[in-house]
């Protein structure tokens, strides 16, 4: 079949064949491809018949993620996490990925999710608590560890609300926590959590028995319907379901508090104008959306971390039919990466892409920027379903302990990355704080 687009050239990149998702530095070589190639450029694959391109200009990314989406499916980055995830809406494509997404939808809407601020608040006032204690002892925080239990608390409670208190008393502890105490994601992982499906399939029996519907996301997805048919989903559908989201809304919300952590740490003076808020809102019984919406530098300081450090750092896509970015011809099932982290420090589209500056998304400046410059949550029908739900958790939780406590400053040693399926920091971030009033 002669191509689509007959005037295009063949992307720019090395002669050598690579697996760029099996290297253990892929974000150093995407870096170093990308600065000798340009914003597209080709590896040919070792494992596969078809090469990756990978690109990183906003153009390009929009044709992606919105304007031609549908020449696109989920890639090799999903294949990998497909046994823990199972079909659902993180890995599934197609008519089945669109009616869940058509039935979860609703579950986030801003309206739905502000009934968990309650939870989220208490949660945030209670980690401050016990990070008020080490400050009065002098003892440094494991804020990896803290991030890491909270925010997979505050997924669990938004899911399971009052039946979560039920799992702990039937299995003599969280059963969830392996999510948190184990960090390493491979198959012995995987069967483990898997195996919790069985709790989510019990407490959905239980709960449609009982005529029982609290309102959290798991009555959200029993009482959803297909818009068509009108059926409930299947229970092997809900399991997957819920366990992607226990996945999805856990580790990306933990890898972002500790970035964020890590980069107010490490510049005190932003740090005050965000402690200063904080005290100023003098948050003591729960926020609601009008009063999370009016904080300034609060959101601008979790969107400047989630720049510098995207959790999800790499979509990979696979084209389904040809496709042209600019001057170069993509041929159908090829592999395209999209790689957040190196298009937030685009120099065309970024001043001084390193620099934290949170005044970067100060209105004025946001509207003069690319629109696709900026995707931590992706964009178009398969971006975050999650993402007002984890901007407002990681808010309340700045605005709560920002308010009461101050981070010693870090020495500007930076921090090595881990770049698998998030980008987290390689090694726990262990703060020392200082109480404040
Ligand atoms: C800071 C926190 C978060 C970040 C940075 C983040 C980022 C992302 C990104 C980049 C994607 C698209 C991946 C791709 O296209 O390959 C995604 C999808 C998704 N996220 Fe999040 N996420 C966050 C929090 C959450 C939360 C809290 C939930 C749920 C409670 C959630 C649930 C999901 C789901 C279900 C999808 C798949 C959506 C679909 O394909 O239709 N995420 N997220």
């Amino acid at each position: 079949m002669s191509p689509l687009y007959p005037q295009t050239a063949l992307a720019p990149g090395p002669d050598a064949a690579c697996d760029l998702e099996r290297l253990d530095d892929k974000l150093g070589r995407m870096q170093a491809l990308w600065q000798q190639y340009g914003d597209c450029y080709r590896v040919p694959a070792v494992s596969r018949a078809a090469d990756t391109y990978v690109i990183n200009h906003p153009d390009w990314v929009r044709r992606v993620l919105v304007s031609n989406h549908r020449n696109y499916i989920k890639g090799v980055g999903i294949e990998r996490v497909r046994v823990l995830l199972g079909n659902g809406l993180m890995a599934s494509e197609g008519q089945r990925w669109r009616r869940q997404r058509r039935m979860l939808q609703p579950g986030f809407h801003k309206p739905r999710i502000a009934p968990f601020f309650d939870i989220w608040f208490r949660q945030a006032q209670e980690l401050a608590g016990r990070w008020r204690l080490a400050a009065q002892r002098g003892e440094a925080v494991n804020v990896t560890a803290a991030a890491s239990q909270t925010t997979l608390q505050a997924v669990l409670e938004a899911l399971f609300s009052e039946d979560l208190a039920r799992f702990e008393q039937d299995e003599g502890g969280n059963p969830f926590d392996l999510v948190s105490d184990e960090s390493s994601r491979d198959l012995r992982f995987a069967v483990k959590f898997r195996a919790l499906g069985r709790l989510v399939q019990a407490v959905a029996e239980q709960r449609r028995r009982e005529r029982r519907f609290p309102p959290d996301l798991l009555s959200h997805c029993l009482q959803a319907r297909d818009k068509s048919s009108g059926e409930p989903m299947p229970d092997k559908q809900l399991i997957d379901e819920i366990l992607t989201l226990i996945v999805a809304g856990h580790e990306t919300t933990a890898a972002s508090l500790n970035w964020l952590w890590y980069l107010l740490a490490s510049h005190p003076a932003l740090y005050e104008r965000v402690a200063a808020e904080a005290r100023q809102a003098a948050l003591s019984t729960a926020p609601d959306w009008k009063q999370l919406e009016a904080l300034v530098w609060i959101p601008r300081a979790i969107k400047e971390a989630l720049r510098l450090y995207p959790p999800g750092w790499l979509y990979t896509r696979r084209a389904l039919g040809e496709d042209r970015f600019g001057d170069y011809r993509i041929p159908g099932g090829a592999d395209v990466y999209i790689c957040a982290y190196l298009l937030h420090r685009h120099p065309q589209f970024w001043d001084e892409p390193e620099a934290f500056r949170p005044e970067r998304f100060a209105p004025e400046q946001e509207a003069r920027r690319h629109g696709f410059a900026y995707i931590p949550f992706s964009a178009g029908p398969r971006h975050c379903i999650g993402e007002s739900f984890a901007m407002a958790e990681m808010m309340i939780h700045l605005a709560v302990s920002a308010a009461r406590l101050r981070p010693q400053p870090l020495a500007a040693s930076g921090v090595e990355l881990e770049a698998e399926v998030n980008l987290r920091p390689r090694q726990p971030l262990y703060l020392r704080f200082e109480t404040v009033a």
